[in-house]
């Protein structure tokens, strides 16, 4: 029944673009973890919601094969409007630069290659969006880093804070990426300075509003 109201989700939202039909296969061909990648329905979602708040400034913490950057990146209307996008694997920049180049959002995309912890503090800039999708073991020291650059009513978004149901089942010993998903899920929850909501898609996503 999943399967079918997924491929009737899919026949009933915009189409797919193009070159991201062609990155999403490339990168089940070539990559390994293809299932990292977005896909059709979240990156509608991701799309969506970024237009909503027409941003100047994205950031995104893990970029992998450039899919949801893409996606955001079809939100910055203005000429000089940004998005950063960080990836800690240098062996992908080379596929996911193609990508980007293709696009038609070439100019306004900046790919940084490194640690996101070491990279945040050399960006100079107030963000409209954070995408936190990198290192679950970490999400909360991200969410420390970033949070005074974000705009006040500016959004973060934060995926799979469902962790594939993990959140409610017994901890596995030494689960480093469920724990750091749990504890950021509290941190969150308990943080006044900002609303939000989860969304049960996917692999949750987490919606957070600066106050
Ligand atoms: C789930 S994938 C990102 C998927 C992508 N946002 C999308 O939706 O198509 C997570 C990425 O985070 C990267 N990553 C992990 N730790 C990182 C860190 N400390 N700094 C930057 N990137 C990191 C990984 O190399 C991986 O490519």
């Amino acid at each position: 029944m999943d399967s079918v109201l997924d491929e009737y989700i899919l026949n009933h939202i915009d189409k797919e673009p193009e070159l991201l039909t062609k990155l999403n296969r490339a990168t089940y061909v070539k990559q390994m973890r293809p299932r990292m990648c977005s896909g059709h329905l979240q990156g509608r979602i991701l799309s969506m919601i970024c237009k909503l708040v027409n941003p100047k400034y994205i950031l995104e913490l893990g970029t992998f094969t450039g899919y949801s950057a893409l996606c955001m990146a079809e939100a910055l209307e203005e000429d000089d409007a940004e998005i950063h996008t960080i990836d800690i694997d240098d062996e992908i920049e080379e596929f996911t630069s193609g990508f980007f180049e293709k696009s038609a959002y070439a100019d306004k995309i900046h790919f940084h290659i490194g640690d996101a912890i070491e990279i945040i503090p050399t960006i100079d800039r107030e963000f409209d969006i954070v995408f936190i999708d990198a290192n679950k073991r970490i999400y909360s020291e991200y969410y420390d880093l970033i949070f005074d650059k974000v705009k006040k009513g500016g959004l973060i978004i934060a995926d799979n804070t469902l962790w594939d149901g993990k959140v409610v089942q017994q901890l596995k010993h030494n689960d480093a990426q469920s724990l750091g998903i749990l504890n950021f899920n509290d941190k969150i929850a308990a943080d006044d300075r900002v609303e939000k909501v989860i969304l049960p898609i996917r692999d949750g996503m987490t919606l957070i509003r600066k106050k």
